[in-house]
This record gives C-alpha cells, sequence and structure tokens, in this order.
C-alpha cells in the first residue's frame, strides 16, 4: 500500500493506493456520522463502508447537474447530516464531481472522502479539488463542469481491487489520462506504461498499484504548485482543447478518455509543428496510444474548419480560443498565440479533412 500527502497547508490529505485497503476509511474517519453517495453500478463495494446512511447515485452527464446536488442534500439532511459529518463519494467521474460539489455546498462546506472506483477517477478526478455539474444553456446544450467549486477532499482511497469489475473500455481510458500524466512527468511513468501492458489491461494488482500512485504522484505534484488553476495547473488540459472539440459529437461514439487519447496525438503533431518535439516523440506517443487499444485518429473523418469552429465556440473555453497545452523537450508548455493553420495541421494528423 502506498500513501501520498497532497500539501495544502491545514487542508493537506492523504492518497492512499493499495489493494483491498477500503478498510483504511474507517481507520481514518473522525466525523461523528457519515453519508455515502455511491454510484449504483458499484452496490458490491458499499459492503466494504459503514455508514450512517447512504444514497445510490445513477451517475451519468445528463444526471450531473444541479438538480441531483439538491436532492443529495435534501437525503443528507432527512438523515441528520451535519457540519460534524462527512460525506463519502464513491464510484467514477461522475459520482465523485457530485458528491465533492455536494459536500462543498452542503450548510456551506462539510468534509468529503473520495472513494474512486474507475482508473479515470484514480488518477485524476478524485485528486485535486475540482467539483461541480453540467449546466444546461438556454439553447438546451449541457456545458460541461460549468458550476462548481475547489473543494479539496479530506482523504482519497484507491483500492485498485474495484478496477477488476471495470468495463475494458473505461480501462483504457483511464489509461489514456496516465499517458498524459507520463508525457507531463518523469520518465519512470512513461516506461512502466510501455513495459507493462498486459499486466496493465489484465489489472494486475502490482502493476496496477504502480501505476495509479505514480500517475496520483504527477497530478498531486501540478495541483500543489497551482491550485485553483491560475497557470501550471492548464498543463493538466494537454489534449482536452482537441478533445472537448470531438467528444459531443455523438457519430463518433466516444468516451472522454477515447477523445482524450485522439486530444494527445493531436497535441504532440501540433507540438512538432510548432518545432518544439521531433517526429520521433509523436511517433513514439500515437504508438503508446495504439498499443492500449486507445483510438489515434477519428474514427469518421471530420471538416477541420467544423473542428476549429468547434473550439472558438467552446462555451467553457476561458481565455484565448489560440491558447493551446504542447509539448517541449522537457515536458508540457503553455503556448500562446498559436497559429491556426498549425492547428489545422495537428487536425488533419488525426483525420481531420482540410478545407
Ligand atoms: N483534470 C484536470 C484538473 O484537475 O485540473
Amino acid at each position: 500500500m502506498n500513501t501520498l500527502t497532497v500539501q495544502f497547508g491545514n487542508r493537506s490529505y492523504d492518497i492512499i493506493v493499495g489493494a483491498g485497503c477500503l478498510y483504511i476509511v474507517h481507520e481514518r474517519i473522525q466525523n461523528e456520522s457519515t453519508f455515502m453517495l455511491f454510484d449504483d453500478n458499484i452496490r458490491q463495494y458499499t459492503e466494504s463502508i459503514t455508514s450512517s446512511a447512504s444514497m445510490a447515485f445513477h451517475a451519468t452527464e445528463q444526471t450531473k447537474v444541479l438538480p441531483s446536488i439538491e436532492t443529495i442534500c435534501q437525503s443528507m439532511r432527512s438523515a441528520g447530516i451535519d457540519r460534524s459529518s462527512a460525506l463519502i463519494a464513491m464510484g467514477g467521474g461522475v459520482t465523485g464531481d457530485v458528491g465533492g460539489y455536494a459536500a462543498a455546498s452542503y450548510m456551506r462546506g462539510i468534509p468529503c472522502i473520495q472513494i474512486p472506483t474507475t482508473l479515470l477517477a484514480m488518477v485524476d478526478a478524485s485528486i485535486g479539488g475540482k467539483t461541480g455539474v453540467n449546466m444546461q444553456a438556454s439553447d438546451g446544450e449541457l456545458i460541461k463542469n460549468m458550476i462548481g467549486a475547489f473543494w479539496q477532499p479530506s482523504l482519497v482511497v484507491a483500492d485498485v481491487t474495484t478496477l477488476k469489475t471495470l468495463d475494458e473500455r473505461q480501462l483504457r481510458c483511464g489509461v489514456a489520462e496516465c499517458i498524459k500524466h507520463a508525457l507531463l512527468g518523469h520518465g519512470d511513468l512513461m516506461a512502466l506504461l510501455q513495459s507493462n501492458r498486459e499486466a496493465i489491461l489484465n489489472c494486475d494488482e502490482e502493476v496496477l498499484i504502480e501505476l495509479v500512485t505514480q500517475s496520483a504522484a504527477i497530478k498531486k505534484e501540478v495541483v500543489e504548485s497551482d491550485e485553483r488553476e491560475t497557470g501550471s495547473r492548464a498543463l493538466l488540459n494537454l489534449g482536452h482543447t482537441f478533445a472537448h472539440a470531438i467528444e459531443p459529437i455523438k457519430e463518433l461514439d466516444l468516451y472522454h478518455g477515447e477523445a482524450v487519447a485522439i486530444g494527445l496525438c493531436a497535441a504532440t503533431a501540433l507540438s512538432e509543428a510548432m518545432g518544439r518535439i521531433d517526429a520521433a516523440k509523436v511517433d513514439c506517443v500515437r504508438e503508446l496510444v495504439s498499443s492500449y487499444g486507445l483510438p489515434t485518429s477519428l474514427p469518421i473523418p471530420q471538416s477541420v474548419d467544423m473542428l476549429n469552429e468547434r473550439m472558438r465556440s467552446d462555451k467553457k473555453h476561458e481565455g484565448s480560443t489560440t491558447r493551446f497545452i504542447v509539448l517541449g523537450e522537457s515536458g508540457g508548455e503553455i503556448a500562446e498565440d498559436v497559429d491556426e493553420q498549425l492547428v489545422a495541421l495537428a487536425w488533419a494528423s488525426v483525420g481531420g479533412q482540410l478545407g
């Protein structure tokens, strides 16, 4: 079992990564009562956790909305949850985001314990305190994560045995975020991913503990240095500017991690076009992505003009639309004023159709 501590002064918290380690939650809980919000797909794991009250949540992007927060808060009130209590959020990223935001809002904030049960949530969503819900725009479009709060958890417990029942497509999606962290971090995680593909996809516990620990350690370092994303935390968006443009296109039928995988290939192609990395690095990323059965290009070609327009009109896009996270020789870099022609070439490298 490994423990990492995210350093935020008196809001510091541990990330515990192990196999069969859910019992730790009870050793660590100091709150009088707990309310567990759990994804209704992972009921089998809830038996390991005793809570004063619990509620199943049907976690989807459509239920990740404000009315769900009110329903959860009503349940907590009925259960007598108060400021001496804690909320336990158990499930994937959606449950973690919704549970975290309910904890941030209820009685102006109660502690939240994150128990991620997907690889993506273990290495990304459960760490760093981003919580929130989607918002329905006046035109009916769902804008992802538009309403939320930074609310650091008081504990994260990642038990890799829960990954054994995870749908393989979801497991691969989690690997996409690990690849992103490997590109931003040090060579050890890259080597682990390159040499343990079978073990990771077969859910070898020891290798998964190492994968989650190393990946979480990179995320921890980034969020410690910029909790509220005023600067370097934006590096975690590597590949995501491209991914956000393609993920909502229904005919592509892409999960988030798959869109990120294509986005990472596009971002590395952009980095090469800008002269920041060489072609060998682009090939290395594509090979790694592909070796995990993740897509390296669009399953159905799309017009580059349309994709660029989607980037420009991304309602959540903050700041300039010519700002991208790219790779340099020593990791992620923020690039301003990126030429749209180079972005078009990056799209073309992943199956975008020019002119
Ligand atoms: N998932 C990106 C971040 O936490 O900033």
